[in-house]
């Protein structure tokens, strides 16, 4: 065999993989986000939440001897340079995660929030990742984490701000992968499909109206008619992937999409 120089890092796991670690997870203080900022943080990461929920945000950081951003993201006060580069230096780990939703047609949706969706979860994701790269190119290291969908890579109706966002951060991840790999960042999606959260519960009402059902069938009749296992995923299956993906043993896997969501991407 021909004797290639590939240096691979030492990968053997062991209990706390991200000690030493800084991360910084948006929308970390509720659903998803709370259970990645646990896990990074369990596994010996020091995790800001940024999130716009002061309360929660702030309980949290200390129950996981962390620390808070208290930021709106779509104050373009909160996202310019200035702000941002002293938030970002220095990050090892950027879980772009904070998200909202709106379910309406399209001749109904309101340009505003088309454009707040497209602002949260593609501009904000990428002024974030340009903030962070400077530092993670430095050292030599770097893991970008975006907290996709099964709505990344399929398309459903009356979600266009949404699933147009998250297919844009879909071709983020993979740029960011193409042009980080020379320098130990590596960039990748998650993309779950419906998990037990607050952005969940607050969505089946609306769901009922647009689809013309009663709230009590929208789980079985729209969220889980595509998957093979018909239950939600829960925050933590989720987290958990995404701990892997910021550990030592994932720094081969760059430009993916991994899926969660019960085999609906299988159709
Ligand atoms: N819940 C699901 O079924 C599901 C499925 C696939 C992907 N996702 C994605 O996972 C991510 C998290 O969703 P979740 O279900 O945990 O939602 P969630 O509503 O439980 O949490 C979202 C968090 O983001 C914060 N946030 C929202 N707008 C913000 C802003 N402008 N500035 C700062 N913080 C802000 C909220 O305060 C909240 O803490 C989203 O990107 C969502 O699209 C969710």
């Amino acid at each position: 065999m021909t004797d290639i120089p590939n240096p691979a890092p030492d990968t053997v796991s062991f209990p706390r993989p991200l000690a030493g670690k800084r991360a910084l997870v948006t929308g970390g203080a509720s659903g998803i986000g709370a259970a990645v900022a646990r896990t990074l943080a369990d596994r010996g990461a020091h995790v800001v939440i940024a999130d716009r929920d002061r309360d929660a945000a702030e309980q949290l950081s200390k129950e996981i001897s962390g620390s808070s951003w208290v930021v709106d993201f779509l104050d373009p006060s909160a996202v310019s340079d200035a702000a941002l580069a002293p938030a970002l230096d220095g990050i090892d780990i950027l879980v772009n995660n904070a998200g909202i939703q709106k379910v309406s047609p399209i001749e109904e949706f309101d340009p505003a929030d088309f454009r707040r969706i497209l602002t949260l979860m593609l501009e904000v994701p990428f002024l974030l990742i340009r903030a962070a790269l400077p530092s993670m190119y430095a050292q030599g290291f770097g893991r970008i984490i975006n907290v996709s969908s099964v709505h990344g890579l399929r398309a459903s109706p009356f979600k266009s701000a949404y699933v147009t966002a998250k297919h844009g951060l879909e071709g983020l991840s993979k740029v960011t992968a193409l042009e980080g790999g020379e320098h130990g960042v590596t960039s990748n999606c998650v993309n779950p499909g419906y998990v037990r959260t607050p952005l969940v519960e607050k969505q089946i009402a609306d769901q009922a109206v647009v689809h013309g059902i009663p709230e009590d069938e929208v789980l079985s009749k729209i969220m889980l008619t595509e998957s093979a296992i018909k239950r939600l995923v829960e925050p933590a299956e989720v987290a958990s992937l995404i701990g892997w993906l910021a550990s030592p043993d994932a720094a081969m896997v760059t430009g993916a999409s991994y899926t969660m969501d019960g085999g609906w991407s299988a159709r």
